[in-house]
């Protein structure tokens, strides 16, 4: 038991040498390509030639090589498009050709992303029996096309049948729609499509199921296998005369002359009402008072032009200017007058195309089989470079798929996963989250309000720092015009300046005359100290002498006072 278990992870810890899949286990029309080459010449691959449309080649370049990004097993070539933001065509032919009909479909291969997928196609195409390596092409019939494909938010494996009209003699590609996401990541993803001979399809990544239906029902394929049998006639268009309207303005009715008069609106003036007796129509309402004068006091210099003062009009009792009569509701309104309409006696009905039995019908009832196959090829454009395959199968069975996938891929992912644990990328940090304005921070419940009142002075502060960065920046570029735009900032940052300036000053001054008076103090005071030793120094033999001598020495007046006198 343990043992097993070594020996399970002697590969991880030393490293697995690559060893050939044995081929003669598959069956004999089976096709498996594994890359043992050394080099690309060496293989059975030939890149494209032609150039695509419009004089575009493929200039994107093949090579056979192991991978460079978290390999699993040692010495493992594979296929790789090496060119980024290029066009790359290769393909190989098969030593004869692989038939499908009325039976199962398997296609199976590892794309390795090694710097991993944004935007390119990582699909591979089954090619019609007499394509010419060095002339493949985007227009190069094929049978099938399947594979990883993704730019951005379009991401697929995309799966795409190409059906020959036998009418036309032309192909129409057939898409099976919502299939399954690719995998975008550095290492190998296996790719396998199962095409069942009762239509059943199969879309596995990694080995387990990501996408299934069958052909056969509808909607699994757009445009659909089988072409609509009716079609509409595009070559007809509505006749000129055709009449589809059933209704039609009755010419004979016109409108009455007096019917805006009588009708139109919702109110009319109230007859009832007449203009008063002694109305003046042409007197004004107010007239300029023709009893004022200017008063004597009044000095033009100081207070302008005298104006005389206006005054209602005397005249005017009963009421002066244009009369309207009041306004009451209409009784007999209608609103806008509207045309009456008649049955068109021309009426034929609403216009429809003719539908037409479409002259390219044809049934399809047989998708999974398919034209004799000549071999596969990659037809691809890619951002990333470095796009590695391998281990490349076609044949008829699930079960050799499935045992190529569990010696090959299983084998080499399980190592290529633990060499990335050891070794994958740092993460790299995110970009911060947008600052937040004041109101979120004021409104947001999930900060206590020291948090609030603390983030909102740091954020006035950064901005009040920031703008002034800019003025700064403004200063030095235009400073009269700077100034001149916002004269209050100038005043403000001097003012700013200087108490910053002082507030440095001060503590720089204040600060000095502490060291100064410290340094001072303790000078004196290690004087002092000194002073005293040597009084000490001296005093000590005269204590002697005094005792000798019976006389009171002193050396000062200081210490005489301070010190009593050392008498016997
Ligand atoms: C490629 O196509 C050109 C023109 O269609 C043809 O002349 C040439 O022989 C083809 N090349 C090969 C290798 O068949
Ligand atoms: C492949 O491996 C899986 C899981 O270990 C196993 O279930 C399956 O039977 C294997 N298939 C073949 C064909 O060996
Ligand atoms: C507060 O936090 C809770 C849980 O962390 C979150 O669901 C909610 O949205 C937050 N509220 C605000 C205003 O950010």
């Amino acid at each position: 038991m343990k043992i097993s278990v070594l020996l399970a992870l002697l590969p991880l810890i030393q490293g697995l040498d690559f060893q050939s899949f044995d081929k003669s286990v598959l069956s004999r029309y089976s096709f498996f390509e594994q890359f043992s080459y050394k080099t690309l010449e060496e293989s059975d691959w030939i890149a494209s030639k032609s150039k695509k449309n419009n004089d575009e080649s493929y200039v994107g370049k093949w090579s056979i090589e192991p991978p460079l990004k978290y390999p699993g097993i040692e010495n493992d070539n594979g296929l790789v498009m090496k060119s980024g933001a290029s066009h790359h065509a290769i393909s190989r032919k098969f030593e004869t050709v692989f038939e499908n009909t009325n039976n199962d479909l398997v296609l199976q291969y590892e794309v390795k992303h090694q710097n991993g997928l944004t935007c390119g196609g990582g699909y591979i195409k089954l090619l019609n029996k007499d394509f010419e390596p060095e002339n493949f092409s985007t227009s190069t019939p094929f049978q099938l096309m399947f594979g990883p494909d993704k730019c951005g938010e379009n991401d697929q494996v995309k799966l795409i049948l190409n059906r020959l009209n036998p009418i036309t003699g032309e192909y129409e590609e057939k898409h099976v729609v919502d299939t399954s996401l690719t995998r975008s990541g550095p290492l190998s993803t296996l790719y396998t499509l199962i095409l069942k001979k009762n239509h059943d399809f199969e879309i596995r990544v990694n080995g387990g199921v990501a996408k299934y239906g069958n052909l056969l029902d509808e909607g699994v394929l757009n445009p659909p296998l089988t072409p609509p049998k009716v079609i509409i006639d595009n070559s007809e268009s509505k006749p000129l005369d055709w009449e589809e309207l059933e209704f039609i303005p009755d010419e004979s009715v016109t409108k009455p002359e007096d019917y805006d008069e009588l009708y139109l609106n919702a109110f009319m003036p109230d007859p009832t009402v007449s203009k008063p007796e002694g109305w003046l129509d042409d007197e004004p309402q107010f007239i300029v008072d023709p009893f004022a004068e200017q008063p004597a006091l009044w000095d033009e210099d100081e207070d302008g032009k005298w104006q005389p003062p206006i005054i209602p009009n005397p005249k005017c009792l009963p009421g002066c200017g244009k009369f309207n009569q009041p306004l009451i509701p209409n009784k007999n309104y209608k609103g806008p007058w509207i045309q009456p309409v008649v049955k068109n006696p021309h009426f034929i009905g609403e216009w429809t195309p003719k539908q037409i039995i479409n002259p390219h019908y044809y049934e399809d009832n047989n998708p999974t089989n398919f034209e004799p196959i000549g071999g596969l090829g990659f037809d691809l454009w890619t951002i990333e470079n470095d796009v590695l395959f391998d281990n490349i199968y076609l044949g008829h069975s699930i079960q050799e798929a499935e045992t190529i996938g569990n010696e090959t891929f299983k084998l080499k992912f399980d190592l290529e996963s633990e060499n990335y644990q050891q070794n994958k990328p740092k993460a790299i940090k995110g970009p911060s989250p947008p600052p937040k304005s004041f109101e979120e921070i004021l409104n947001d419940d999930n900060t206590s309000t020291f948090q609030q009142v603390y983030l909102f002075f740091f954020l006035v502060f950064k901005r009040e720092l920031l703008n002034m960065k800019d003025w700064w920046y403004d200063f030095n570029t235009d400073p009269l015009a700077t100034v001149m735009n916002d004269p209050l900032r100038l005043v403000v940052y001097s003012g700013v300046f200087v108490f910053i300036f002082t507030l440095f000053f001060g503590t720089v001054s204040i600060v000095s005359f502490l060291i100064t008076d410290w340094a001072k103090e303790t000078k004196q005071a290690i004087s002092t100290a000194q002073a005293e030793l040597k009084k000490e120094d001296k005093e000590v033999p005269k204590i002697v002498e005094l005792d000798d001598s019976d006389k009171p020495i002193t050396t000062s007046s200081e210490s005489s006072q301070s010190k009593p006198r050392r008498r016997h």
